[in-house]
């Protein structure tokens, strides 16, 4: 990432006036919030005339863990649903009446998810295939763009489609995200947070012999009554299930249909980028910062783009390139 992403202020030399400083800091970084991350991050410029190469978007663990969560959280919806309205529709089992079958897959299932919400998923997603999650200069950059493109202020970026695919070879990682897919990422954690805490904390109210985990983690019985921690669980079981079904929505636009398959094989076709490339002299200022025009996105930023030929296709895995 270039460091103007970064939005850091010149500090004054003397240190003596601290409130204009800040003041100073504070315009900088609203002025690289609302610039064109084209301007601040050269490897989006680099775009243009990137190679592409076969990379690896999703490992087998991240794929697992999300088709893994997908079906626990269709069972959990189901049976919820089942226990909501009364309608055990398949779930009636033998002498077992269709309401604790379904309560029973809706407890484990409940449990399993929160386990692979808040470690498994996360590791693979974020730890091991480097989809960060945590708010970027860029991310603010490209929400005002695309927040004023929606409304008509501008027009669409037309590289944005293309710098969600583009993986950055020296850093090891994905340079952008839709904005709304972090915010998706977050969203997700917390409902599921908070739909289990709500969950055991009407089941410890309801159990007759409670043993310790179920006092513990439904410690929200104590505070709230039975039918406020059910009509919370039930909002946001909707308000979830409603997310997941724009984030379905999304996923298979034609338009993503490369990184839906990403989902199921695990390779992207991707643009390869490097925010490490060599600057030539020539494209130093005399302080020894980039030229103005390379920091612009110009011609200069451009010619840095160069890398392997397109014709040098092999892949790349977990950052490691392999021969194919
Ligand atoms: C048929 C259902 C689903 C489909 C087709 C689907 C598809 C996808 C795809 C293609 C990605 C990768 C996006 C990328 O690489 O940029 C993804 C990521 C993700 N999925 Fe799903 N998904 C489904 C169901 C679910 C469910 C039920 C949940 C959670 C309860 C979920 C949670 C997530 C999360 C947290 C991410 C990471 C954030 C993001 O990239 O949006 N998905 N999904």
């Amino acid at each position: 990432m270039s460091e103007a992403t970064d939005g850091g202020g010149e500090s004054p030399a003397d240190g003596s006036d601290g409130a204009s400083s800040l003041l100073d800091r504070g315009r900088q970084l609203w002025r690289t919030a609302r610039s064109d991350i084209i301007e601040t991050d050269d490897r989006v410029a680099q775009l243009e005339t990137a190679e592409r190469q076969s990379v690896e978007r999703h490992s087998i663990g991240n794929r697992l863990s999300h088709w893994i969560q997908a079906i626990l959280f269709f069972l959990l919806l189901w049976t919820g649903l089942a226990i909501w309205t009364g309608n055990y529709f398949l779930l009636e089992s033998g002498i077992w009446g269709g309401y604790y079958v379904a309560f029973g897959i809706h407890m484990w299932t409940g449990i399993l998810i929160v386990a692979i919400t808040f470690v498994v998923f996360p590791y693979y997603y974020v730890l091991v295939d480097k989809h960060h999650q945590l708010l970027e200069m860029a991310d603010i950059q490209v929400s005002f763009d695309i927040a004023e493109a929606f409304v008509g202020l501008k027009k669409y970026m037309p590289y944005y489609h293309d710098a969600r695919r583009a993986y950055d070879e020296d850093e090891g990682d994905w340079i952008a995200h839709h904005p709304m897919q972090k915010t998706f990422f977050w969203w997700i954690a917390i409902f599921i947070g908070i739909l289990a805490l709500t969950g055991f904390g009407m089941y410890r109210e309801m159990a007759t012999e409670s043993t310790w985990w179920i006092d513990a983690l439904g410690f929200m019985s104590g505070w709230l009554a039975l039918e406020t921690l059910k009509q919370i669980h039930l909002l946001l079981a909707f308000i979830t299930a409603v997310m997941v079904m724009f984030h379905i929505y999304f996923a298979v636009l034609p338009s993503n249909w490369d990184v839906l398959r990403s989902m199921v094989f695990g390779d992207v076709n991707a643009y390869i980028v490097h925010s490490e490339r060599e600057e030539p002299a020539d494209e130093q200022s005399s302080d020894g910062g980039p030229s103005p025009a390379a920091a612009d996105g110009g011609p200069t930023a451009e010619r840095k783009a160069g890398g392997a030929s397109p014709g040098d296709r092999d892949s790349v895995r977990g950052g490691e390139r392999t021969d194919e």
